[in-house]
């Protein structure tokens, strides 16, 4: 009888525990649903149009190669070469015009097959209405195919919650310094 009692006993303080936790405690949220995204207005694109500049030569190179597998050199498309970068993004394909922002990351020459990259890399704007705004590409880029199409994974700033593509095309290749300048339409949704 005794046993029984003590049993039910500890059957009502847990009941009453729980009861306790479930009205008076507020379980610490680690998400809550916010409808519609709060303070982000209307979902826009917008289209950005701008020159990468890669510069390989040169007392100041933009364009640094980091790291290599033993056997790059002896791969026709230099498989395993990593590049880091910080290029320079311009308004014309002069690379004296107008500075809009820069590309820092990295590029990594990912094909064994031709020359193909894996780019891995931030624009980030530095004037006008984007200054401070950054947009994230990751993506594949045959450099030898006329237009290579790189998805916009993510962006900062104006650019949060973005996604979109960017479109590369070769404006300039100088075969003998491997210098190149290559133009970038971006269209971008974001809010
Ligand atoms: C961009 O923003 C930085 C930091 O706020 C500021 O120093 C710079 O003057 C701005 N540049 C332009 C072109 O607005
Ligand atoms: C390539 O760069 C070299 C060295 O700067 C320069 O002399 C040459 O004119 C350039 N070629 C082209 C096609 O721009």
């Amino acid at each position: 009888m005794a046993g029984l009692l003590s049993k039910f006993r500890s059957a009502i303080t847990i009941f009453f525990f729980l009861f306790v936790v479930a009205v008076s405690g507020k379980p610490h949220r680690s998400s809550q649903i916010l409808r519609p995204a709060v303070g982000f207005g209307k979902e826009k694109m917008s289209h950005l149009h701008f020159y990468f500049h890669d510069i390989v030569s040169g007392p100041n190179p933009t364009a640094v190669q980091v790291a290599a597998a033993a056997s790059t050199m002896k791969s026709p498309t230099f498989f395993g070469a990593v590049v880091m970068i910080d290029d320079p993004l311009t308004e014309g394909p002069d690379p004296k015009s107008k500075l809009v922002g820069r590309a820092q990351g990295l590029y990594a020459l990912a094909s064994q097959q031709e020359a193909g990259l894996l780019m891995v890399m931030n624009f980030a704007f530095m004037g006008g209405k984007f200054n401070g705004s950054t947009l994230s590409i990751l993506g594949r880029n045959t450099v030898f195919s006329k237009v290579r199409e790189m998805p916009v994974v993510g962006g900062s700033g104006l650019f949060r919650f973005a996604r979109g593509y960017a479109q590369a095309h070769t404006h300039t290749l100088n075969l003998t310094t491997g210098d190149a300048i290559v133009e970038y339409n971006v269209y971008v949704i974001h809010y």
